[in-house]
C-alpha cells in the first residue's frame, strides 16, 4: 500500500511578542492511502494545527510533511477540509454553495454538483438556502461541496461535534459508506471516542503542551461495526486503558 502521508519530524512553533508555543513537537506518522485515521486528544494539543499542516493552510514548520510524496505548499483540490462548522455561505442556495467551491473549469457542471448532493441525500434540497436546513443537514451539503472537488484525502475537523448524538451517528454511517465507495483516504480530529473506534482504522492519541504522539493503535474490529457489541467495547477499554493513565479514568463513580 502506498502511504498517501508521511511526516517526519514536525515541529511547529507559533511566536508572539512575549510568548512561544509549541503547538506540535517532533510529529512522526505515515498514513496508508485508503485509510481511515481517527485523531484523538484533549484541546490544544495540535490536533487542528496538524491537520492544517497536511491540508497546506499552514506551511511554516519545521520537518518533513509529505503528501502524495510531495511537499504541500498550499491547499490544493485533492485535499477537501471539512470543519465543525458547515461554513457555508448564507447568501448562496445549497447548489450555489457547492458551485462556489469549484474550480473554474467545473463552475457549469450542475450534473457534478447534483451527483454530489445525491450522495449525501439532500438533491431534493438543491435550490434551499443554509437557514433552511437543519445542522446535520447543513454539514451534509459541506461534506457534498468537499467531495465534488474529487479529493484524493479528506481532513476532518470535529465534523459532528455540534451535532445532536442520532444525527452525528448516522452522518457516521454516510460518512463510512462514503468511504468505502470513493476510497478517499480520511483523517479525522474529535474529542468522541466511540466515535474515533467506530471510524478508524486506526487511532492517532496525541497529548499536550507540548503537542505529541502518544500512541497509535490499530483499531481490528470487522466492518460493519456494532456500536454495542462486546468486541468494541473490549476496544474502548483498552482505548481508555491504553491511553489514559488508568487512575485518572472514572470508570466507576465512588461517592
Ligand atoms: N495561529 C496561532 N497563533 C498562536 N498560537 C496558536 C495558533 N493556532 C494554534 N495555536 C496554539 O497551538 C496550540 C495547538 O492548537 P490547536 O488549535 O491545534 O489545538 P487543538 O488540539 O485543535 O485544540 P481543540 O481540541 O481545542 O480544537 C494551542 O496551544 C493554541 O493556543
Ligand atoms: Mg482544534
Amino acid at each position: 500500500m502506498e502511504n498517501i502521508v508521511e511526516i517526519k519530524h514536525l515541529t511547529k512553533i507559533f511566536k508572539s511578542k512575549n510568548k512561544e508555543t509549541i503547538a506540535l513537537s517532533d510529529i512522526n506518522l505515515t498514513i496508508g492511502e485508503g485509510k481511515f485515521i481517527s485523531i484523538i486528544g484533549g484541546s490544544g494539543c495540535g490536533k487542528s494545527t496538524l491537520l492544517r499542516i497536511i491540508g497546506g493552510l499552514e506551511t511554516k514548520y519545521n520537518g518533513t510533511v509529505l503528501v502524495d510524496g510531495k511537499k504541500v505548499e498550499h491547499a490544493s483540490r485533492q485535499t477537501g477540509f471539512i470543519f465543525q462548522d458547515h461554513r457555508l455561505l448564507p447568501w448562496l442556495s445549497v447548489k450555489e454553495n457547492i458551485r462556489f467551491g469549484l474550480p473554474k473549469e467545473l463552475k457549469n457542471n450542475d450534473e457534478l454538483i447534483m451527483e454530489n448532493l445525491k450522495i449525501v441525500g439532500l438533491e431534493k434540497f438543491a435550490a434551499s438556502y443554509p437557514k433552511e436546513l437543519s445542522g446535520g443537514m447543513a454539514q451534509r451539503v459541506a461534506i457534498a461541496r468537499a467531495l465534488a472537488n474529487k479529493p484524493k484525502l479528506l481532513l476532518l475537523d470535529e465534523p459532528f461535534g455540534a451535532l445532536d448524538a442520532m444525527t452525528k451517528m448516522r452522518l457516521q454511517d454516510e460518512l463510512l459508506k462514503i468511504w468505502e465507495k470513493e476510497k478517499i483516504t480520511m483523517i479525522i480530529v474529535t474529542h468522541d471516542i466511540d466515535e474515533a473506534i467506530y471510524l478508524g482504522n486506526e487511532i492517532v492519541v496525541m497529548t499536550p503542551h507540548p503537542g505529541k504522539i502518544k500512541r497509535i493503535k490499530q483499531v481490528e474490529l470487522e466492518t460493519p461495526r456494532s456500536r454495542v457489541g462486546a468486541s468494541f467495547n473490549m476496544v474502548k477499554e483498552q482505548v481508555y486503558r491504553d491511553f489514559f493513565d488508568t487512575e485518572e479514568i472514572p470508570f466507576v463513580y465512588s461517592i
